[in-house]
C-alpha cells in the first residue's frame, strides 16, 4: 500500500496546566511552525511529500519535546532550529536517521 505522504510528522505541542513536564514548555509550537515553513519553502509539501501535523500528548512528556515521523515511527527529541534543519536535511531529504536526536 502506498502512503499518501512520503513522511508524516506529528509534533506534540501539549501544554499541561498542572505545571508538569510538557512539550509546550520547550518551544514545541514555534519549532513546529518553523519546520512547517521550511518544508513549504523547500517545496516538499503535498501528495508524495511531507506533512507536518500537530498532536496532543503522546505520553513522552518528560523526554520531549517529542515528534514522530511516519511511516517508520521514528521518534525524535529536538531543541532548536538547528535540530529541525538536521531532521529535514538528513531524514526527510536523504532518508537517514538522525541518531543523535533519537528518542528511544
Ligand atoms: S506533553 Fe508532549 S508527549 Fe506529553
Amino acid at each position: 500500500m502506498n502512503s499518501f505522504y512520503k513522511y508524516h510528522l506529528f509534533f506534540c505541542t501539549n501544554q499541561r496546566d498542572s505545571g508538569g513536564a510538557c512539550c509546550a514548555n520547550h518551544n514545541a509550537q514555534a519549532l513546529r511552525d518553523h519546520m512547517k515553513a521550511r518544508i513549504k519553502t523547500l517545496g516538499l509539501t503535498g501528495k508524495g511529500g511531507i506533512r507536518i501535523n500537530t498532536a496532543g500528548c503522546m505520553d513522552r512528556c518528560a523526554l520531549g519535546p517529542a515528534l514522530v515521523v511516519y511511516p517508520e515511527a521514528t521518534w525524535y527529541r529536538y531543541q532548536n532550529e538547528q535540530d529541525i534543519e538536521e531532521i529535514i536535511k538528513t531524514h526527510l531529504q536523504k532518508g537517514q536517521i538522525v541518531s543523535r536526536l533519537l528518542l528511544e
